[in-house]
Formats: C-alpha cells, structure tokens, sequence
C-alpha cells in the first residue's frame, strides 16, 4: 500500500472535488489506483492528473466517495497502482467526450488538437468548466443552462468526426453506449473507458468481467473494435455482490 499526503483540494462542482498528492510513479492517461478508504473500504479513481502533484477527481456517489471528499489538507491518501490498459494517445487532432465524473479519467489527454464534448446535467456539474486549455470547447447541459441542451450523442450526430484521428470517450454507460452505435457507424477509430465492480484490481476476483475479459487487467480502456461485438456491454453487469443486474440504458 502506498501512503501519500494530500497537498491541494479544489472544489470542481457542488459534488465533486479534485485531491492533488505527490507520487513520482510514472502514470499513463486512463489509468486508475485502487483508494483504500479506512472502515469503508476499496474503489477504483482513475488519474485525473498525470503529472506530479497527482490527481483524482471524485465524485459523492456513496458512503465511500463521500468520506473521500471529507479529506482534506495535509490527511493521508492510501492507495496502490497504477492499474489497467492506458488510452493510445495520438498526435493528430482528437475528440475528447465526457460525461459528468468521466470527465477525470480524459483530462490528461487534453491539449492544444483536441475538441472537448463536455457534459453534465446542469452547468453548475460541468467539470473543469473553464479550465479546459483544448481548441475547441463544447459544453452540453440536460437542462439547458449551459452550451447546447441534450446529451453528448444528440449533439454527436450533426457534428462531423471526419478529421479526428482518435476519438476517447468515458461516462455513464446509456451515452457511451449511444456515442458507440454513432461512432462505429461512421467507422472512427475510438476508446472508451469501461466502469465495472473493481475488487482486487489485479486479475484475481473476476467482479469487473465483461465478455470474459477482466476490466481491470484488459481495460478500463477498450477499443471500439472489440466493444462494438460485446454481448454485456450496454446489456448487463455484476452489480457488487456478484448478481446480474441489467443496465439501464
Ligand atoms: C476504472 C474506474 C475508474 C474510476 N474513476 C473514477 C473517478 O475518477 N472519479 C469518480 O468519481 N469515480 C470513479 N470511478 C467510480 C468509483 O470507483 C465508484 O464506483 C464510485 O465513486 C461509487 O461510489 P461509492 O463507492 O461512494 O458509492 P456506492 O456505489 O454507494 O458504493 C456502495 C458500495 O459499493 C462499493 N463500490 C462502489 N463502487 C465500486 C467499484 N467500482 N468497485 C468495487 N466496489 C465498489 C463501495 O465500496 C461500497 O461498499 C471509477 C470506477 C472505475 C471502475
Ligand atoms: S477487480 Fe478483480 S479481477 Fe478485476
């Protein structure tokens, strides 16, 4: 287990906030660390900054999460990693899609040649709004109150992808899914960055399967071609004690 002090807390948006702590190991954009959160137990936190400080970027969802947000200042962060298959980064022109907390996982890919597709209920969920130093912006709001109203692949299907050379996409799984009909439609190459129930995080538990693969070890990031014949993806998962829950797209 690794022991780091947390040095910086930014609050992103009313319920997420990014903890920076210094690491010297080398991190690759799309990787994740396993946070072990004392009396609440382990959850995968992709690396929202690659650099040194480090980064996570956390959402509140539950009890776990929370407790990650309540830490401040100068307190202990206990993790290990880094895990999982890293994005291929590109040099040409890419388009970066995030959805509300998938957000933290693209923004080490962020530079001068990407577009941004960033989304989030309402604006004041956007993350990182303002802080995006890409060429090119786009804000989507469910509601409206910021940028375009609707959902990353409503606005997806009137935009041309045609000079991107790599597409990354990450967020709830009804708009990846969504963006993965459009994007294989029109033949882009693409990743995308899974979520599925993590426990070891290393290859041995089998919570995080998807068609037979463990997301941990082979993911979090898969490529389009293997994602567009997948028979869970969109369909089904293991919700954490192991039952087969349907996802709701
Ligand atoms: C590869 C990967 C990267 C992620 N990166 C981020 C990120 O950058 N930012 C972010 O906000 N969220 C990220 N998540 C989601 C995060 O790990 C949690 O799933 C989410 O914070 C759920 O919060 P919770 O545990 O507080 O809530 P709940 O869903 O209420 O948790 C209930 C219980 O389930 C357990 N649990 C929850 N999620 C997981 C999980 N994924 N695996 C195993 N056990 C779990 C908890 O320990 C708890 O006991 C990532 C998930 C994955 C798989
Ligand atoms: S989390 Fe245990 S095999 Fe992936």
């Amino acid at each position: 287990m690794i022991h780091s002090k947390i040095t910086e807390k930014i609050r992103e948006t009313p319920s997420t906030c990014t903890l920076k702590f210094e690491w010297d190991a080398a991190v690759l954009p799309g990787q994740f660390i396993m946070i072990w959160i004392p009396g609440y137990g382990e959850i995968p936190m992709s690396i929202s900054d690659t650099g040194n400080p480090k980064a996570i970027t956390v959402k509140a969802y539950g009890p776990p999460s929370a407790r990650l947000q309540e830490l401040g200042v100068n307190d202990k962060l206990f993790f290990r990693g880094p895990y999982g298959v890293p994005f291929t980064e590109v040099k040409e022109r890419k388009l970066i899609i995030g959805s509300g907390s998938g957000m933290a996982c693209l923004m080490p890919l962020v530079d001068s040649k990407s577009t941004v597709m960033i989304s989030a209920k309402k604006a004041s969920e956007l993350l990182y709004r303002g802080k995006i130093n890409a060429e090119n912006v786009i804000y989507i709001t469910d509601d409206g109150s910021e940028g375009t109203r609707g959902f990353p692949d409503t606005v997806l299907r009137d935009f041309d992808t045609k000079e991107f050379h790599m597409v990354y996409v990450c967020g709830p799984e009804a708009m990846m899914y969504k963006v993965l009909g459009i994007l294989s439609a029109r033949q882009n190459r693409a990743e995308f960055s899974l979520e599925r129930s993590m426990k070891c995080g290393i290859g041995i538990c089998d919570s995080c399967s998807i068609d037979g693969i463990q997301l941990c070890r082979d993911g979090p990031v898969i490529g389009i071609e293997r994602l567009k014949n997948s028979i869970e993806f969109g369909r089904s998962k293991l919700d954490h004690s192991g039952k087969r829950i349907r996802v709701e797209i």
